[in-house]
C-alpha cells in the first residue's frame, strides 16, 4: 500500500489543526473532517446521506452488519445489538483477568526477548471474546484466525483508498493465496454452527438469522466481522496502551500503585476497576491519542454542507478521529499525554469520540472498556512496561491502525 492513511491524518492534524480540509487521496478528492460540529453532523445529524466506504473489507469478508448500510444494515444490527448489549460483564471480567495472566506470562518467555509481542495480545483479545460471547468455541484456534484474520484485513486494506472502479492489478499468487485462507477461515466458522450450545444466545440468534433473516445474512461472513471489529480494535487499544504506559513512567506508578491496593478477586470486578481515576485516564487518554480506528470513511449520497464545504454526491469523506482528538480547542497542548485530563482534576474539558457516535456508533464499547481495563489492571500488577531502541517504523492501517514493526516497548518483570 503506498498510501498511509495514519501518518496523513497525523500530519493533517498538525498543518491545519482543527480544521477541515480538502486534500487529494490516490487521485480522489477526499474532505477531511477535524472539528467535533463537522463529525457530528457527519456521523449523528445526517447519516443517511454517508454510506460507508468499506467496499474490500466487503468483498473480502463478505457482507455485515460493519459494511453495510440503510436496511440491510438496520436488520442486521437488530439481530446482533439485543445479544451484544446483554454480554456478561462478570463473566467478561473473569476470563479478560484469566487471559491477562497468561499474556503476561507469555511476554516474559524468553523467546520474546522482553519485546512487546502484539500477535500475543492479538491471540488474547480473540480468545477474550470467543469465551464471553462464543462459550469459547475458538479459543483454541486463536492463533491461526489471528494469523488468518490478518491476511484478510492487511489484503483489504491494501485496495481500501483505490476506488471501486478502479482496475487495481492483484495478482494471482496474492488472490489464490487469499481464496485458501478465506475458505480455511470460512470452514472454521462453519465448524462453529454445528452443534450449538444451548445457552449460546449469540451463536443461535446467528444461526436463525441465516436461516430464516433478511436477504443475503451469512452466519460465518456476520462472526468474521464480529472478530475483526471486537478483537483487532481491542488489541491495537491493548498496544497503543502498553507504549502510553512505557512513555509515562509516573502514570504507569500511579496506575500499578491502584491496582496493587486491590485485592485479587476485586482485579475482576467490573464494578471495582471502572472506578479507579488513573486507570480510567490512561485508556482515555491513549484511546484519545491514538483512537484505533483512526478514522471513519462515508461516501456522500446527496449534497449536504459540512463545515461550509459543499459536498457533491460520491464525494469522500474522512471523519478523522485523529484530527478530532487532536483538536487545540478542545484539547490544551493535544500532542501531549496527560491522563489527568480525564476527569482527574476535576471538571472534563471534552470528551474524545473513539467508538464514534450516532447510529453506527461502536456495538461494544462497554465490552470493550471493561475487557481494556481488566487487562490492563493484571498486566501492570506484574509487569514493567520500559521503552525500548525499536525503530517503530511506519504505521500500519487494517481499519486498525498498528505499528508494522510492534510498539517501541519492552517488558520486564516487576521486583
Ligand atoms: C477499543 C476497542 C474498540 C474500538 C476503539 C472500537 C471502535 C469502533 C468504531 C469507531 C466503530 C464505528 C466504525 C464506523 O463507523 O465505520 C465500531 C463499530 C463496531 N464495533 Fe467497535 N470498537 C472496539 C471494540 C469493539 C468490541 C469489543 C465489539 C464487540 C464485542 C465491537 C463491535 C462493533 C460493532 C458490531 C460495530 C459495528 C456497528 C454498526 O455499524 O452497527 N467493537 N467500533
Amino acid at each position: 500500500m503506498t498510501f498511509d492513511p495514519c501518518s496523513f491524518l497525523y500530519e493533517v492534524a498538525q498543518t491545519d489543526n482543527a480544521r477541515t480540509v480538502i486534500r487529494e487521496v490516490e487521485g480522489r478528492r477526499v474532505v477531511v473532517v477535524q472539528s467535533v460540529e463537522g463529525a457530528n453532523h457527519v456521523l449523528r445529524s445526517n447519516p443517511g446521506n454517508y454510506r460507508k466506504e468499506l467496499w474490500p473489507f466487503r468483498q473480502v469478508m463478505g457482507a455485515s452488519r460493519l459494511t453495510e448500510d440503510g436496511d440491510n444494515w438496520a436488520q442486521r444490527e437488530a439481530v446482533t445489538q439485543p445479544y451484544l448489549a446483554k454480554f456478561d460483564p462478570a463473566r467478561l471480567a473473569i476470563k479478560s483477568k484469566e487471559h491477562a495472566d497468561l499474556l503476561a506470562a507469555r511476554l516474559l518467555e524468553p523467546e520474546t526477548a522482553g519485546r512487546l509481542e502484539q500477535f500475543a495480545i492479538d491471540v488474547t483479545t480473540i480468545r477474550v471474546l470467543s469465551d464471553t460471547l462464543l462459550d469459547g468455541r475458538l479459543a483454541d484456534e486463536a492463533e491461526d484466525f489471528a494469523s488468518d484474520l490478518h491476511v484478510m484485513l492487511d489484503y483489504a486494506a491494501s485496495y481500501a483508498f483505490s476506488g471501486r472502479d478502479s482496475n487495481t492489478h492483484i495478482d494471482r499468487q496474492t488472490t489464490r493465496n487469499l481464496a485458501r485462507i478465506r475458505q480455511r477461515m470460512l470452514h472454521r466458522l462453519t465448524q462453529v454452527r454445528q452443534d450449538l450450545p444451548a445457552g449460546d444466545i449469540v451463536l443461535h440468534a446467528l444461526d436463525a438469522a441465516d436461516r430464516d433473516g433478511p436477504d443475503g445474512f451469512v452466519f460465518e461472513h456476520e462472526l468474521m466481522q464480529l472478530f475483526s471489529a471486537g478483537a483487532d480494535t481491542s488489541a491495537a487499544a491493548l498496544g497503543w496502551c502498553c507504549q502510553a504506559l512505557a512513555e509515562n513512567q509516573s502514570t504507569q506508578d500511579n496506575v500499578r500503585a491502584e491496582v496493587s491496593a486491590l485485592q485479587a478477586t476485586q482485579l475482576s470486578d467490573p464494578a471495582v476497576i471502572s472506578r479507579l481515576p488513573w486507570l480510567n485516564g490512561l485508556v482515555d487518554e491513549t484511546l484519545r491519542l491514538y483512537p484505533p480506528i483512526p478514522m471513519l470513511g462515508r461516501l456522500a449520497k446527496a449534497p449536504d454542507v459540512v463545515d461550509q464545504f459543499n459536498i457533491e454526491p460520491e464525494t469522500l469523506v474522512f471523519v478523522s478521529l485523529i484530527g478530532v482528538h487532536r483538536n487545540h480547542l478542545l484539547w490544551p497542548d493535544p500532542d501531549a499525554f496527560c491522563a489527568r485530563r480525564h476527569g482527574l482534576d476535576g471538571a472534563r474539558t471534552a470528551r474524545a469520540m473513539p467508538f464514534s457516535t450516532g447510529p453506527r456508533i461502536c456495538g461494544g464499547s462497554r465490552f470493550a472498556i471493561i475487557e481494556l481495563k481488566v487487562i490492563l489492571a493484571s498486566l501492570v500488577r506484574q509487569l514493567h512496561f520500559v521503552p525500548s531502541e525499536l525503530d517503530p517504523g511506519e504505521f500500519q492501517w487494517r481499519i486498525s491502525m498498528r505499528r508494522k514493526l510492534g510498539h517501541p516497548v519492552n517488558v520486564l518483570p516487576l521486583d
